[in-house]
C-alpha cells in the first residue's frame, strides 16, 4: 500500500490522489458517471473548454457542460488565450458548480497554437501571468495547469517552467510526461523523473500523467517519481474501473455501488450507452459512443471489429444491434477481473 493517500490542492482534499485526465470527446458526464459507478477516482474533469465560447454555451443542452449533482469534485479545464475572456468564463463555471479550474498549457493543435493558447500560452509568459493573476483575483477556487515536459528532455528548463507556474500562484501542476511532439503511443518518461519534486525543486503538488493502464504501472510510477498523485486518460476510457482497481490495490480497499469483483463488459458498455441516451440530445450521442468504443473495445482481443462496426453506424439503434452481435459472438471472453 502507498503511504500518501490524499493530496491537498488549495483548500480541496483529493482522496485517493487519482485524477481523471481531461479528454476532448471523452470526459463528458456519461463517462464521468460510469467511472463514479465503480468509484476510486479522486478528481473528475471536463474536456478542454474554450473560455471564449463558454459564456454562450447552453448548459442544459451542451454535451461539454451537461453535468449531474454526483459529479464532484469536478475540475473545469479552460483553453484560454487572453485575459479578456476570464471574467465571463469564470462566472459561467462558478454557476455550474466547478470545484477547481485547470488551464490547458499542453495542447499543440495548430489551431490552438495559432491563437496563442495551449502550449503557446506557456511561452507567452506575461499574458499567462496576467491570466492566472486575474483568475486568482476573481475566484477562490483552486487553479492548476496541465503541461508537457517541453520540446526536449531538459530538466533545468522544466524546473524553471514549474518554478514560474508556482510563482504566479498555481495550486498544483499536472505533468504529462511526454515531450511536446511525442505521440501517445510513445512510452511516457516518468521513469526518468525519480523524486520529481526534489529534482524540479517545487513545493506545490505535482500530479504525473502518461501511460498508466493498471495498478502495476500506477505503483511503479508513484514509487519512482514520488509524485503527489496520478492522472489517467485513455486508461479510464478503456477500463472505467481503473481508478477502483488502483485504489483497491495501492490505497484502500472499498466496496462500491457496482461492486462485483468481476466486470461484465457488455454491462459496462450498455451502462455507458444508457447514460448517453439519458443525458445528451439524440444528435450528440452516436459520435460520443464511437469515441468511447474506440478505447473500450481494446478489452477484447479482436476489439477492432467492435470499434469498426460501431464506427460505421448511423445512429444509436444500429450501434446497439452491432454491439449485441459482437458481444454474442465473443461470449467466452466477457469477464475481466477488476482488481
Ligand atoms: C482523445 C483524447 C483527447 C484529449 N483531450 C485533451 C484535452 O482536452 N485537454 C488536455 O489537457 N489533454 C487532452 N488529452 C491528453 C490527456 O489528458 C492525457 O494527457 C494523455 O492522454 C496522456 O495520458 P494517458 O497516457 O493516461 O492517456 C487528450 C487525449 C486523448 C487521447
Amino acid at each position: 500500500m502507498v503511504k500518501r493517500t490524499k493530496v491537498k490542492i488549495g483548500p480541496l482534499t483529493i482522496a485517493p490522489p487519482l485524477f481523471l485526465a481531461p479528454m476532448a470527446g471523452l470526459t463528458h458526464s456519461a463517462l464521468r458517471q460510469l467511472i463514479l459507478d465503480f468509484g476510486g477516482v479522486g478528481l473528475l474533469s471536463t474536456e478542454m473548454l474554450s473560455a471564449a465560447r463558454l459564456p454562450s454555451e447552453n448548459s442544459v443542452t451542451s454535451p461539454y457542460l451537461i453535468t449531474t449533482e454526483r459529479e464532484h469534485p469536478l475540475s473545469y479545464q479552460l483553453l484560454i488565450y487572453s485575459t479578456k475572456h476570464v471574467k465571463e468564463a469564470l462566472k459561467k463555471i462558478e454557476k455550474l458548480g466547478a470545484d477547481l479550474i485547470d488551464i490547458n498549457l499542453g495542447c499543440g493543435a495548430p489551431k490552438v497554437i495559432k491563437k496563442g493558447g495551449g502550449r503557446a500560452l506557456l511561452k507567452r509568459k506575461n499574458e499567462l501571468e496576467r491570466i492566472i493573476k486575474e483568475i486568482k483575483e476573481k475566484t477562490e477556487l483552486p487553479v492548476t495547469a496541465k503541461i508537457r515536459l517541453g520540446e526536449r528532455f531538459d530538466l533545468k528548463a522544466l524546473s524553471e517552467k514549474c518554478d514560474f507556474l508556482q510563482g504566479v500562484g498555481l495550486d498544483a501542476i499536472y505533468l504529462h510526461c511526454r515531450l511536446e511532439k511525442e505521440a501517445f503511443c510513445r512510452p511516457p518518461r516518468w521513469k526518468k523523473l525519480p523524486n520529481i519534486k526534489e529534482i524540479l525543486g517545487i513545493d506545490i503538488p505535482i500530479i504525473i500523467n502518461g501511460g498508466i493502464f493498471g495498478p502495476e504501472e500506477a505503483k511503479e510510477a508513484l514509487e519512482i517519481t514520488k509524485a503527489d498523485g496520478l492522472m489517467i486518460g485513455r486508461g479510464a476510457a478503456i477500463k472505467p474501473w481503473i481508478f477502483k482497481s488502483i485504489r483497491d490495490t495501492l490505497f484502500i480497499k472499498q466496496e462500491t455501488s457496482v461492486g462485483p469483483r468481476d466486470i461484465y463488459l457488455p454491462d459496462v458498455f450498455f451502462r455507458f450507452y444508457r447514460y448517453l441516451e439519458k443525458l445528451f440530445p439524440p444528435e450528440r450521442q452516436i459520435g460520443r459512443l464511437k469515441e468511447f468504443t474506440h478505447y473500450f473495445s481494446q478489452n477484447y482481443a479482436f476489439g477492432n471489429r467492435l470499434a469498426m462496426s460501431v464506427q460505421r453506424c448511423k445512429d444509436m439503434n444500429e450501434a446497439r444491434t452491432v454491439a449485441m452481435e459482437f458481444f454474442r459472438k465473443n461470449e467466452k471472453i466477457l469477464q475481466v477481473t477488476a482488481a
